[in-house]
């Protein structure tokens, strides 16, 4: 994507042979791609806005779907749980402490010598009972289920598609057989939808056990002991009968192996939307799988890159990702971990993990001052479900992601181009997030987009200061103690939030908040529907719209009449608005005047209990 002057294009180079791009390497006037092999086939987007380019993009080559609602919520890994009791030990720390969590992940080592679709018996004897009982305390069980099928015989998987064929060829048409985690093994050939269709198959147990989600690693594919630690480039594949190789198919290997999961899932449970996390993507396998951004460290310089790099996907039609929270490998401070975990509260995935070796990573490892600003980060998560949720449905039908480089919302402001604004990010329409994330640094500046912004923790307008600085011009200085992360709101947004629950499968008591922030451009949408069936699509959601107007001493927030036919969890709203110059001279709700309001001095906000109705309400403040 190119932008200039507010105006944006995209190019979409659509050839799956290895690609080069030459970012005005030799000069900078220009830039250049190509590949050696395929088609010279690109599209060019007219944007003229970024959003419009990234939009576009996703219209050609799918959208993100609504994801299941759990998936938003904490998610829990380590390289490796080595046993049921070890898990069940780790989940109930979590419950245990009241640190909400919804998602935990077992790798490689729940299964037989590292078979995909095995079990060890010695360390999981009752994995099936493990995976029922975890579902009963709101847990969500995630699988690893590599690619590599080992190549013994005796193991089901690899009888079965050898005895057919499935398996990509040496060039004499022998099986290629490479070293993964189960050592030697074969690679389906997922460029066949016949074999696609049995690798979807061999999730059927894993599904009836309630088993919700599932990962595709190494599906670059990864080859051990190999230099470029993938496939030879003649490794034969036969696409519906046409036969080619790695140097057309590499690049699409991780695709294929997602899109034959996800159909694979589907077709076990037609009702139920897929969960499929995998490491190797091509344009299009956003449609299947989210990603995270693979093997990352356990240092603050890595912790920085978490931001170009999920931005950076997300404006290349991946919406739905996470970076390994923690740092994979190496082990990180405590107050390392602490800041991250601040940071995945604001990602779109927030998946803790840590490879073999390295220290423990769950929240209350390092004491009780970590904890309890982990679990505060995390239960903030929690409360703004609402808001992430609705911004992934939005995501699902425009392709704009959650997460997002600043250029898409303010192209017009130049500094937003460059790099100087990779430090921050905008987390749907309405939060900026500027965490802190240089290790020695005495604070640092933030490139303040135009109009007016509030705190989100404290709810006061931002005050600009040493603005005859002009160093600082637009900037606002940020130290942030180790229990914050600045965010701020856009002046002209509502945001929903939920009371706090433990996991996505408990029902929230009380009212949905609405946060309303005054300001131009006011208009939000409330998004609810049963969090993991394909109902919404028969009609079967929620969605309203909210909106704001501030006029002279007053402000009105209307509440649009529902759309769908889902009855949404809550029976009433406490709407808060800030920015209150004073105690309010009236409040009415739907014309009526109210005495239930609450005037708060300290945050100068409003707050009133508004009952929830199918119909169009509204509520107007006087001051
Ligand atoms: C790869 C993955 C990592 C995983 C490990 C073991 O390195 O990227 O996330 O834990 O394999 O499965």
């Amino acid at each position: 994507m190119g932008v200039r002057q507010g105006n944006a294009y995209g190019i979409f180079f659509d050839n799956t042979f290895r690609s080069n791009f030459q970012f005005g390497k030799f000069n900078d006037g220009f830039y250049s791609f190509g590949a050696p092999g395929g088609e010279l086939n690109y599209y060019f987007i007219n944007g003229p806005r970024p959003k419009r380019v990234v939009g576009t993009f996703a219209a050609l080559t799918g959208r993100t779907p609504l994801p299941p609602l759990f998936t938003l919520g904490y998610q829990q890994c380590r390289w490796s749980y080595m046993s049921e009791a070890r898990v069940r030990e780790v989940t109930s720390g979590f419950r245990k402490r009241s640190i909400p969590a919804d998602v935990i992940y077992l790798d490689i080592d729940y299964q037989d010598r590292n078979r995909p679709f095995t079990v060890n018996r010695q360390t999981f004897p009752t994995l099936e009972q493990m995976v029922k009982d975890l579902g009963q305390e709101g847990w969500k069980t995630v699988l690893i289920t590599d690619l590599h099928i080992a190549a013994v015989p005796g193991y089901k998987p690899f009888d079965e598609g050898n005895k057919a064929g499935y398996f990509v060829k040496n060039p004499d048409g022998t099986n290629f057989v490479g070293p993964v985690w189960p050592g030697p093994s074969v690679f389906p050939d997922f460029t066949r939808s016949e074999v696609r269709k049995w690798w979807g198959s061999l999730y059927a147990d894993f599904v009836k056990m309630g088993v919700r989600g599932f990962w595709n690693d190494m599906n670059e594919p990864s080859v051990f002991f190999r230099a470029d630690k993938t496939m030879p480039l003649d490794v034969v594949s036969s696409v519906e009968g046409r036969k080619t190789d790695q140097r057309e198919i590499h690049n699409v290997f991780g695709l294929e192996n997602v899109h034959a999961t996800y159909e694979g899932l589907l077709a076990l449970a037609p009702d139920v939307r897929p969960f499929v996390l995998t490491r190797a993507a091509y344009a299009g396998a956003q449609r299947y799988a989210a990603t995270w951004t693979g093997d990352n460290q356990a240092t603050w310089n890595h912790m920085r890159l978490s931001l170009p790099t999920v931005t950076g996907l997300g404006v290349s039609g991946y919406a739905f990702v996470g970076v390994d929270v923690g740092g994979f490998s190496g082990s990180p401070t405590p107050e390392l971990l602490t800041r991250w975990t601040a940071l995945g509260t604001f990602l779109p995935i927030d998946r803790n993990h840590a490879a073999k070796g390295t220290r423990d990573r769950e929240p209350w490892v390092d004491g009780p001052e970590h904890e309890a600003i982990r679990k505060k980060f995390i239960e903030e998560r929690y409360r703004l479900l609402p808001y992430i949720y609705t911004s992934m449905e939005e995501t699902s039908r425009t392709g704009v992601p959650l997460m997002r480089l600043m250029v898409l919302d303010y192209p017009d402001d130049p500094r937003m181009t460059g790099r100087e604004a990779e430090g921050q990010y905008m987390f749907g329409n309405n939060l900026l997030v500027a965490p802190k994330v240089k290790e020695f640094v005495d604070g640092y500046d933030m490139l303040v987009p135009e109009g007016v912004w509030f705190d989100y923790w404290t709810g006061q307008r931002v005050a600009l200061t040493n603005q005859d600085n002009p160093e600082m011009k637009g900037k606002l200085h940020l130290n942030p103690k180790l229990d914050e992360i600045p965010v701020f709101v856009r002046a002209g947004s509502i945001i929903p939030r939920q009371p706090l629950v433990q996991n996505t499968s408990e029902k929230p008591k009380g009212p949905l908040e609405l946060r309303v922030y005054p300001g131009p451009k006011c208009m939000d949408y409330i998004y609810s529907d049963d969090g993991s069936s394909f109902g919404y699509k028969r009609g079967e959601y929620y969605r309203a719209q909210l909106s704001c107007e501030s006029s002279g001493n007053s402000v009105k927030v209307a509440i649009a009449a529902g759309e769908g036919k889902y009855i949404p969890w809550w029976t009433s709203y406490n709407m808060v608005v800030a920015d209150a110059p004073k105690a309010p001279a009236s409040v009415a709700v739907g014309g009526q005047p109210v005495s239930n309001f609450h005037y708060d001095a300290k945050s100068k906000s409003v707050s009133v209990t508004v009952p929830f109705s199918q119909a169009p309400n509204e509520v107007v403040i006087q001051y």
